[in-house]
């Protein structure tokens, strides 16, 4: 988790811009919610290129006092420090790339004292078209960096090209998996390509940009079972605060890259923040899916887009629901509705829900009562954060934060929060779905509703530890 500033500031990159949002990431108390790395993206380079002994420098009008200057400072700050490169001859924006360059650039990313690397592969001089070449060419910079002897968190990004999502994993924390997001929840682009339910696509050779929400989620359906604890899908950094979605857009795009397990990279200018947009990136209780100790992605068990569901102008009205399991036994389950018309009863059956434990209603799971807790329940008021955000100094915020109570991760980890039953990693209970039933919510047009389904006892039976009578199972 941290922010990284391409969405928001493309290739105008500075001193003054990481120091100054690194600040504001402390202050309204987004690192001890867990969002830690400053990502410098692509542009920091001189634009001559590399010095006489052929390495890397930054461009001294955008970093007057180096790169170690600003690491040395995060990191007194508690943050971490994130940069960019690309497995090709040129990055993206054309400064010098890391082909062929790996050990010597590795060094100086260790000797600024990077602590993740986002690696991306423009210009790879024509080394891709098979898995093996792909791998090749990103495991000379995993090996460089290994040997520098730094921990440096890994992040690919061929935009699941040469099927990244079945090799990523070898020797990268995260890997993209699609072309570039864009601030919008639907909309179709032409400059998006692929067909993004068809993973095998074998002539997905463009990812491209401008790929919406919805299209990240299609194409990471199929392989969201990929990401395992380490090394995790990317779906693209958040677009959450940009201008281009709505309030219950924002709260679905970002529910569910938490939900997905995806690296959770703020997108947008923290300094100039709404109060809607910073309540929902604070929420504790969706960031309690993202970090959930079980560290597995969300699946999706039912799509529907058939002529029954609402669509809107674009023609890609549709609902989904995705599930999956939580490290203490709870399912976390998203009802998203992409369609134009507000739907007052979406419905999903536990024996759907449950699924991965045995289709066709077979998972022991359907045969229990489950409690439904709304996740977006307690989000934040926006008379809070509006406070929050216009107070005077770092003091009146965390005096402010501390009064609202709210869930503080450097102190207290999402693991233990979630061991102790910290009630604000759990929203608020809305309701019961009995044996065999159905899980039924309205859901409004181009929103998600987000629940985590927590078991209850049955009389009689021993569970976690306490024999359970009428009274104790009331309490549930
Ligand atoms: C793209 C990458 C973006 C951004 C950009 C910089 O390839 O997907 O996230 O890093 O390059 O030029």
């Amino acid at each position: 988790m941290g922010w990284n500033n391409w969405n928001a500031f493309g290739c105008d990159v500075s001193e003054s811009l990481l120091l100054s949002t690194s600040e504001q990431l402390v202050s309204l108390g987004l690192r001890d919610l867990g969002y830690q790395y400053v990502v410098l993206d692509d542009c920091w380079q001189k634009e001559s290129g590399r010095d006489q002994h052929g390495k890397l420098q930054p461009e001294p009008k955008k970093f007057p006092n180096g790169l170690k200057s600003i690491s040395d400072r995060l990191h007194e700050q508690g943050l971490k420090f994130g940069m960019y490169s690309s497995a090709g001859e040129m990055t993206c924006a054309r400064y010098a790339g890391s082909l062929d360059h790996e050990i010597d650039d590795a060094e100086s990313f260790a000797s600024w004292g990077v602590d993740m690397l986002k690696y991306d592969s423009c210009y790879h001089m024509g080394r891709i078209g098979t898995p093996l070449i792909s791998f090749n060419r990103f495991k000379t910079m995993s090996d460089a960096l290994q040997k520098t002897g730094r921990n440096v968190l890994l992040n690919l990004c061929n935009w699941g090209e040469d099927f990244v999502h079945t090799w990523g994993m070898s020797i990268a924390n995260s890997w993209r998996m699609s072309g570039d997001i864009y601030d919008s929840f639907t909309r179709p682009d032409d400059l998006c390509g692929c067909d993004p339910t068809v993973i095998s696509d074998p002539f997905c050779i463009a990812p491209g940009t401008h790929c919406s929400v919805l299209f990240i989620l299609n194409k990471i359906a199929p392989i969201a079972d990929r990401s395992i604890p380490g090394s995790f899908a990317d779906m693209d950094m958040l677009e959450v605060g940009q201008g281009g979605m709505t309030d219950e857009e924002y709260k679905a795009h970002f529910a569910l890259w938490a939900a997905l397990k995806s690296p959770l990279f703020l997108g947008n200018d923290v300094r100039a923040m709404s109060a809607s947009s910073y309540s929902i990136v604070n929420n504790p209780a969706i960031l309690a899916l993202s970090q959930d100790p079980h560290g597995r992605a969300l699946t999706r068990v039912r799509r529907d887009a058939g002529p029954d569901v609402a669509k809107d102008q674009w023609g890609v009205g549709e609902t989904h629901v995705w599930s999956g399991y939580l490290d203490n036994g709870d399912e976390a389950v998203v009802f998203l509705n992409a369609g134009a018309a507000d739907l007052d009863d979406m419905s999903c059956s536990l024996a759907e829900i449950f699924t991965a434990f045995g289709p066709g209603g077979s998972a022991p799971h359907v045969q229990h009562d489950w409690a439904v807790y709304d996740l977006w329940a307690h989000r934040m008021s926006e008379a809070t954060a509006a406070g929050i955000i216009a107070a005077a100094t770092a003091e009146e915020r965390a005096a402010l934060l501390k009064k609202a109570d709210w869930f503080n991760a450097t102190e207290t980890s999402y693991a233990e929060g979630l061991r102790n039953g910290d009630p604000r990693l759990f929203g608020e209970k809305i309701g019961v779905v009995e044996a065999g039933g159905v899980l039924r919510a309205p859901v409004k047009s181009h929103a998600a509703r987000v629940f985590r389904l927590r078991r209850i006892a049955k009389y009689g039976e021993t569970f976690k530890g306490k024999s359970i009578d009428r009274v104790a199972r009331d309490e549930l």
